[in-house]
């Protein structure tokens, strides 16, 4: 029996529904296990710039800080996708509290419920046993290095950097999940071009030599993107810098039939954060039609990796995977063999899982 304070941090759009969904699956999981969990909210994205002017008001960093763990929503609004000049942005939040709080390894693990096969644009005899676990870099490269214009705002540029210590720093934690895997490990990188690749993978073959158990392989981004697609069963773990991380994320989460099922941990020197690897998708909030099954897994990767609470994680996953089993789908994982009344929206998909808990 544990009391832990978490934070929930919904951010903007769908972040708001699908976060008071997993919540709820954090409660149940408190009375069932007699744990007690304080709950404390705070502003992130478009929300905190409307009511501070700030895309990360200084008092959600305190709270973030001071808690045990954060159940993130997603940040971002449409309105400033098309304004390219706006100097506030949603997105500099929740890259700012990445930074700020030290989270340099993004654990994505991409796994296929059996049941969603079908859901998937790709073939099923493909897609089988397909289970990789990215390490994306989170807090360097050309996300964080120097950016600005010239030429009288005529050319634009942003810096890729890397120093060996932030690549040995999340090779070493991926290299340890291997141990714990198929002890294999897929290096992303693009070697044949960049200096920041190089460097990358002179640290990773370094590394190596310290694992000895861990088969390494190096891939170029490019060829990575392909055979992620062409045949997802030959990765086990696969680590790489934080750009490269973000797209081929987005391509994997294909393999698990749709992003509305990703969950994602980050994690570095304090307060680990959990967050559905989809966006805000403003095109649907309000709509009740959410897939919260993402923000569900992020409570039970929360559980998991910053409380230490295997069972309790793994109970969350198991009941997902039993109102799968019924047939229940959410309309992003819904498919033509989906009865009309097996479709259900945010809140009756919480509800089904809480009833498996
Ligand atoms: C993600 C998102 C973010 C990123 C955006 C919203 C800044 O795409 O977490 O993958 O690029 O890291
Ligand atoms: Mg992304």
């Amino acid at each position: 029996m544990a009391t832990k304070n978490i934070l929930i941090v919904p951010g903007d759009g769908i972040g708001q529904e699908v976060t008071a969904v997993g919540k709820k699956v954090l409660d149940a999981i408190a009375i069932k296990f007699g744990h007690t969990f304080h709950y404390d909210e705070a502003l992130i994205g478009h929300v905190a710039i409307e009511a501070t002017g700030e895309a990360l008001p200084a008092e959600s960093l305190q709270k973030m800080r001071q808690s045990d763990a954060v159940l993130f929503g997603a940040v971002g609004h449409p309105k400033y996708d098309n304004d390219p000049s706006a100097k506030v942005r949603p997105e500099q939040g929740l890259l700012k509290m990445r930074k700020e709080l030290g989270l340099y390894a993004n654990l994505r693990p991409i796994k296929l419920f059996d049941e969603l096969l079908s859901a998937s644009s790709i073939k099923p005899e493909i897609l089988k046993g397909a289970d990789i676990l990215f390490f994306r870099e989170l807090t360097g490269d050309i996300y964080f290095g120097e950016k600005g214009r010239k030429n009288d705002g005529d050319t634009a540029y942003d810096v890729a950097e890397y120093s060996k210590y932030e690549v040995e720093r999340i090779g070493r934690k991926a290299f340890e999940a291997a141990r714990t895997r198929k002890k294999k490990l897929c290096s992303v990188d693009k070697a044949n071009v960049l200096e920041t690749s190089r460097l990358w993978r002179e640290v990773i073959q370094k590394l190596a030599l310290e694992y000895p158990d861990v088969e390494v392989e190096h891939q170029f981004v490019d060829s990575t993107a392909m055979m992620l697609i062409k045949n997802p069963c030959r990765f086990d773990v696969v680590v790489t810098a934080n750009l490269f991380g973000d797209i081929l994320t987005d391509e994997a989460s294909q393999i698990a039939g749709s992003m509305g099922m990703l969950a994602s941990a980050s994690i570095g020197d304090g307060t680990g954060v959990y967050e559905p690897i989809h966006g805000s998708a403003h095109d649907i909030t309000g709509k009740g039609i959410a897939n919260p099954l993402a923000s569900i897994l992020s409570a039970a990767l929360l559980l998991d990796i910053s409380f230490g609470m295997k069972e309790e994680s793994e109970l969350i996953i198991s009941a997902v995977d039993q109102v799968l089993k019924q047939g229940f789908r959410t309309v992003d994982i819904a498919d033509k063999s989906t009865k009309p009344e097996q479709i259900l929206g945010t809140d009756a998909m919480g509800a089904a899982v809480l009833k498996f808990l």
